[in-house]
């Protein structure tokens, strides 16, 4: 790809967030990223610009939109993010990620700013045994995944030239992550049990940022899919940060039956990212050699 450059001031939306916080970090040069969230950072983020907006309320979008005028774009990476509780919470996730989309599209349509939004695999229903494409048949399993839909469809009804950036398996610096978790459980249970029977892509923060800055600076517009290269379960992401960081803690195989869990999960979600590559010219890179620098990053790689 050309590399597009993009200028200017950028608005990124869920900047406490994990992924958020990333964008602050990883614009562009000549990019002036301001981020707003429902809080404040917590310590050691990047600091929110515009802290305590509501994005699912028009008047604080509109009145958020008027102060900052982030004419070069909108990273939209806010959302109700808890699969679980949002099975009996349906109404606030569809709020946040269905309603606030909308909200967000219009008030860029209104101004002409390209917006890019964030959304998930949790879209398809993982019935799939080849990797899926923008086109292929959407049917979520879970609450987050109705929810999320909703989100593309008012994105792209309000916003036709929006770019929806379908993502999976996120982990990254800040906040609470997969390979954390993992670690934390090593060093205090005598044996791990991973669940083997849900297959994805894990991917990075520190890999997915600057693709999104990369998106938004193309101008692209409909659906890309962008994981990292390759597939695992979640056995083989826990098994791969353990030999990374050189623990010894037994780790065994589970089905996803031995830990039922409130939201239903794909079993297969790795994406196909043939379009996202044609578009910067490369792939992300493979999800081990990913896990190893944001390891290394983290200062947890032995
Ligand atoms: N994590 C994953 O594995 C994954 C996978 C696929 C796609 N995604 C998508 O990637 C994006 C970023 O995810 P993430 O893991 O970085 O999520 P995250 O850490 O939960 O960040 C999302 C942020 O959005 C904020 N938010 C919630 N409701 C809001 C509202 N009404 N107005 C303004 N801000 C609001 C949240 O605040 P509170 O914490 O206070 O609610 C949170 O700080 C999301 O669109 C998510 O759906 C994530």
């Amino acid at each position: 790809m050309t590399r597009a450059r993009l200028e200017g001031r950028v608005l990124v939306t869920g900047a406490a967030g994990m992924l958020g916080s990333q964008l602050l970090l990883s614009a562009p040069r000549g990019v002036e990223a301001l981020g707003t969230d429902l809080v404040a950072a917590p310590a050691g983020s990047p600091p929110v610009a515009k802290p305590g907006v509501d994005l699912a309320a028009r008047a604080e979008v509109e009145a958020l939109f008027d102060v900052l005028a982030p004419l070069a774009g909108v990273i939209h990476g806010a959302a109700y993010t808890a699969v679980d509780k949002a099975e009996e919470d349906e109404l606030r996730a569809l709020r946040v990620n269905g309603e606030a989309p909308r909200v967000v599209a219009e008030a860029c349509v209104r101004r002409g700013i390209p917006l890019v939004h964030v959304s998930t695999d949790f879209v398809f229903d993982g019935e799939k045994q080849t990797p899926y494409g923008e086109r292929d048949a959407t049917r979520p399993l879970s609450a987050y995944g109705r929810t999320k839909l909703a989100g593309e469809q008012r994105v792209s009804q309000a916003h036709p030239a929006a770019a929806i950036v379908r993502t999976q398996w996120l982990y990254g610096p800040r906040g609470k992550h997969f390979p954390g978790t993992i670690l934390a459980l090593a060093a205090s249970k005598p044996e791990l049990k991973v669940v083997n029977d849900q297959v994805g892509a894990p991917t990075s923060t520190l890999e997915l940022a600057p693709v999104l800055w990369d998106v938004l600076a193309a101008r692209a517009s409909g659906l890309y899919h962008a994981a990292c290269e390759g597939r695992a379960s979640w056995f083989d992401f826990a098994r791969a940060t353990l030999e990374l960081c050189a623990k010894t803690t037994p780790i065994r195989p589970c089905t996803t039956a031995e830990f039922p869990r409130p939201a239903r999960r794909p079993a297969f979600s790795v994406l196909d990212c043939t379009r996202l590559t044609a578009l910067r010219g490369r792939s992300l890179k493979p999800w081990r050699e990913a896990l190893r620098d944001f390891l290394a990053a983290e200062r947890l790689l032995a």
